[in-house]
């Protein structure tokens, strides 16, 4: 097990009506004035977004809005945040929504302590110093951005995808009600669930050794998740197998299952690639990714990927026949994400094979070569990948 700090100082409020509890943290946290940040208008629809509002309004606490953080947030959106936190003088933001409205949050929070241009922050030009604090009323489990300390931004004119981490970006508390995630479309609930999955995969795919309980704690969150997806599909409104979907999304990428352990993120960097170009839902694109990656990196260690077949795909040991046991595994796992109506192709997601060198160019930007801890990766890897998710 390697050394590790592990810090999450989120204070999670979980569970039914919770939501109503919103005003009460805004107070423990001395806001003043809210930022209140949503998506699209999925919290419009719902009532959410008007049930908060009516809390701040009984409640004295000054707010104003900015919805329309899109999926797969952009840095326009950013700017005007900044420019309404600056002239606002707003103390405190929060976001009602999922990873994207959460994630545009974090950087417009980031952009109104600092006096450049935010988009340095996530150039690695200058490092987050401060930051406004920022709160969140979940309505998807997925990207896990309520309790992590990431956000991921898109560059429009330079059609560049980045993440950054930062103490700054957990949020001081995150509220999860998972009735707010009935009205999810089947589609969305499933890119969570691949989501969720793909991050524990990226701690769990390690060359680190004596990461038992790591290793344990993700098979069983593995195993959880894909069962209450399966009620789920047949009863949308089963109250615990969506509870269990949004805690499980929380823990995949709060940290507590990466610790002691050298983390991958391949993955993750070959899929913002295509939710750059294409637009694609992040947790769709990791669907047609993953499985390719796996499939090349078996050989670096078969032994994981027979673990993680027999312990949670419950294919039959067979200390005879590691590998193809493990590929079996594999085959599983595109099997659970065919069934709950993911894409595991190029085509599915209207990617082009045509398009993988800009894609392999661009992620060399973002990253430069060679990436990956699990297997080093040259850019040449990296297109042999992508190529075996066009199959
Ligand atoms: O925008 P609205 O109208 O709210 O609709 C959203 C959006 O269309 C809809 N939705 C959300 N809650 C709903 C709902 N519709 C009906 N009922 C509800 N209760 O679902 C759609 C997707 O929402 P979005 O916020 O984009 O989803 P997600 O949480 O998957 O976030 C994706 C973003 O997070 C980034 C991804 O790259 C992507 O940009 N990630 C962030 C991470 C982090 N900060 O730690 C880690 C992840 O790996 C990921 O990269
Ligand atoms: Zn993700």
């Amino acid at each position: 097990m390697e050394n590790f700090t592990f810090y999450s100082p989120t204070e999670f409020v979980f569970g039914k009506n919770s939501e109503t509890l919103t005003w009460k943290l805004l107070k423990k946290h001395q806001a003043k004035k809210v930022l209140i940040h949503y998506g699209g208008g999925s919290v419009i629809r719902s009532g959410l977004l008007q049930k908060i509002e009516n809390q701040l309004k009984e409640n004295r606490i000054e707010y104003v809005m900015l919805g329309g953080a899109r999926p797969n947030p952009v840095d326009s959106k950013v700017y005007e945040g900044i420019e309404l936190c600056k002239t606002e003088n707003i103390d405190f933001v929060l976001a009602v929504g999922g990873g994207s409205a959460i994630d545009s949050a974090k950087a417009i929070a980031d952009g109104s302590k600092y006096e450049g241009d935010f988009w340095d922050l996530f150039d690695n030009k200058a490092k987050i110093e401060a930051s406004l604090p920022v709160g969140v009323v979940l309505t998807i489990p997925a990207a896990g951005s309520e309790g992590s300390g990431s956000a991921v931004i898109t560059k429009e004119s330079l059609g560049l995808k980045r993440g950054v981490y930062s103490v700054f970006h957990r949020p001081v508390f995150a509220i999860i009600n998972p009735e707010l995630t009935y009205t999810l479309p089947m589609y969305q609930t499933a890119a969570g669930i691949v989501d969720m999955m793909s991050h524990i995969f990226e701690r769990y795919l390690t060359k680190s050794t004596g990461v038992e309980l790591t290793d344990r704690l993700s098979e069983g969150t593995l195993i959880s998740i894909m069962e209450a997806a399966r009620v789920i599909f047949k009863n949308p409104t089963n109250y615990d197998a969506r509870a269990t979907i949004c805690w499980a999304g929380t823990i995949a990428h709060n940290g507590s299952l990466g610790v002691g352990r050298v983390e991958d993120w391949v993955t993750h960097g070959l899929e913002h690639e295509l939710s750059a170009l294409y637009d694609v839902t992040h947790g769709a694109g990791l669907a047609v990714m993953f499985p390719a990656y796996m499939k090349y990196t078996i050989d670096e260690d078969v032994n994981r990927y027979y673990q993680l077949a027999t312990r949670v795909f419950g294919v039959e040991r067979d200390e005879n026949n590691k590998r193809g046991v493990a590929l079996l595994g594999i085959d599983k796992l595109v099997e659970f994400f065919i069934e709950i109506g993911m894409p595991v192709t190029f085509d599915e997601i209207g990617a082009k094979k045509e398009d993988i060198n800009f894609l392999l160019n661009q992620l060399e930007i973002n990253r430069g070569f060679p990436v990956g801890s699990f297997k080093t990766l040259s850019k040449e890897d990296c297109r042999n990948i992508y190529l075996l998710a066009c199959l």
